[in-house]
């Protein structure tokens, strides 16, 4: 019955077209039974929840809410601890509370988390030393170690990391609305050492909002909104195999849902109009994001939206702009214009860190603080400009004290780098770097907010 209505929903129509970075699986008969597997698995997410989700990105396309998606580059299985997973989750809540607060805006709160497993790779092999392997796509395909056994696509990775998404998952609904997520704890989730300028100012931020909570108590304010918060999961929708045997038909509307996240994206290497990924992705209701690079047209952002939201419904499509800081000012503009002039409705999000990713002098794959500050200010530059909506920000980060970007209050450097670098793919802002990106970023949100014309007409 279910496999009949995905059919007739046409989900399969990808299937006739090309896929690309996809891997070289030797054993057909074994993906097979791990996918088919997969399609009698409960469903991860529910398509009320990503409806949800799809409401408040509309909101935010508007102005009324600000994205904040992040997370790994790439989770790793043996990543997926209870210190990592609470690290990440109280690292996005810290920034989501200093936007929020700095800004005076909602924050709809997206992660990179329960199912970011699968990785393009600019080549389909490795070589080290004269041995050339097939190269690493993320842990739902092979494992990063440089062996023929580790390398070899393995569709058992398929259903490890439904599991370890489902875990990751159990453990971010416990979070979120347990207590931990409880607006009254925003102290306890500070590492205390005040000493450091990021800290002191989200000290003195929570102890603001300490007083504004306890005002509202004192006043007769309703508490129940403070206590949970919702935080949705992401992930690029590149392993095709995957994504359709988790993909199921919602009782509620008959239509087909995605259900391996709320919200998924189409990678800059994917987003061919005539390719696989957007073919399938255009059967599914989830709310969905593109990844735009510098390349990208304004007729191919059109086209996109075209495809994917075909009834224009706001909150459906996101574009992610990932221009890198010095290409943002120019190539971006015209983009955001021929959208806004051609009436599709999108929501915009700023990655400033894949345009940004070079290798160090020591050989370290890095980027620069400062530099993907100045993609995000470019960003804001571009939509006040243009009178469009900055609508959010999209960034890999950990919640750990690792060393991989350059850069930030702590000055980490060529050398700092090989303190702690351990991201198996791109390098990610710290705990700490990722909650000064946020004060900055509140700054400019609180500025832009500030000129925008629609207060002014409150005010008339
Ligand atoms: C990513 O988000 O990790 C990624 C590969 O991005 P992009 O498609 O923008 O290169
Ligand atoms: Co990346």
């Amino acid at each position: 019955m279910t496999e009949a209505a995905l059919a007739a929903a046409g989900v399969d129509s990808y299937l006739s077209k090309e896929a690309r970075q996809q891997p070289q699986w030797p054993d057909a008969a074994a993906l097979r039974r791990t996918t088919d597997r997969l399609t009698q698995v409960p469903p991860l997410v529910f398509a009320g929840e990503a409806d949800g989700l799809r409401a408040q990105l509309a909101a935010a396309s508007r102005g009324e809410a600000f994205v904040l998606q992040g997370g790994d580059c790439a989770e790793i299985f043996a990543e997926a601890t209870a210190d990592r997973i609470r690290n990440k989750i109280k690292t996005i809540l810290q920034m989501a509370v200093i936007l929020t607060y700095g800004a005076s805006t909602p924050v709809v709160k997206i992660g990179r988390m329960a199912g970011q497993y699968a990785k393009p790779r600019s080549s389909d092999t490795e070589t080290r030393d004269g041995v050339t392997l097939p190269v690493y796509r993320g842990d739902i395909v092979n494992s990063s170690g440089f062996t023929e056994e580790e390398r070899i696509p393995n569709p058992e990775r398929l259903l490890d990391a439904y599991h370890v998404s489902a875990s990751t998952l159990n453990l971010i609904r416990a979070f979120t609305q347990g207590g931990f997520a409880d607006l009254r704890r925003v102290h306890q989730w500070n590492k205390g050492f005040a000493a450091n300028p990021a800290y002191a100012k989200y000290e003195q931020f929570a102890g603001e909002i300490d007083r504004a909570v306890r005002f509202m108590g004192a006043a007769g304010g309703d508490f129940d909104a403070l206590r949970t918060v919702e935080l949705f999961s992401s992930h690029e929708a590149l392993l095709l195999d995957y994504e359709r045997a988790l993909t199921r038909i919602d009782s509620r509307s008959g239509l087909a849902y995605d259900c391996s996240a709320h919200f998924l994206w189409i990678g800059e290497r994917t987003r061919q109009l005539d390719g696989a990924h957007v073919e399938f992705l255009s059967k599914v209701h989830n709310p969905l994001a593109v990844k735009l690079g510098p390349t990208a047209t304004a007729a191919d952002a059109v086209a996109l939206a075209e495809r994917l939201n075909p009834e224009n419904v706001a909150g459906r499509l996101t574009f992610v702009a990932r221009m890198g800081a010095d290409k943002v000012r120019d190539a971006l503009p015209g983009i955001v214009e021929g959208v806004r002039d051609s009436g599709v409705a999108v929501t915009w999000l700023t990655d400033p860190m894949h345009g940004n990713t070079f290798t160090s002098d020591s050989g370290y794959k890095t980027r620069k603080f400062d530099t993907i500050l100045d993609e995000v200010t470019g960003f804001f530059e571009v939509h006040e400009a243009l009178g469009t909506v900055p609508g959010g920000l999209h960034v890999e980060l950990t919640g750990d004290d690792v060393t991989e970007v350059m850069g930030g209050t702590e000055k980490i450097d060529d050398e700092g780098l090989a303190r702690r670098y351990e991201t198996k793919v791109d390098p990610r802002l710290n705990h700490q770097q990722s909650l000064e990106m946020a004060f900055l970023v509140a700054d400019l949100l609180a500025k832009h907010n500030a000129g925008r014309p629609q207060e002014l007409e409150e005010l008339a």
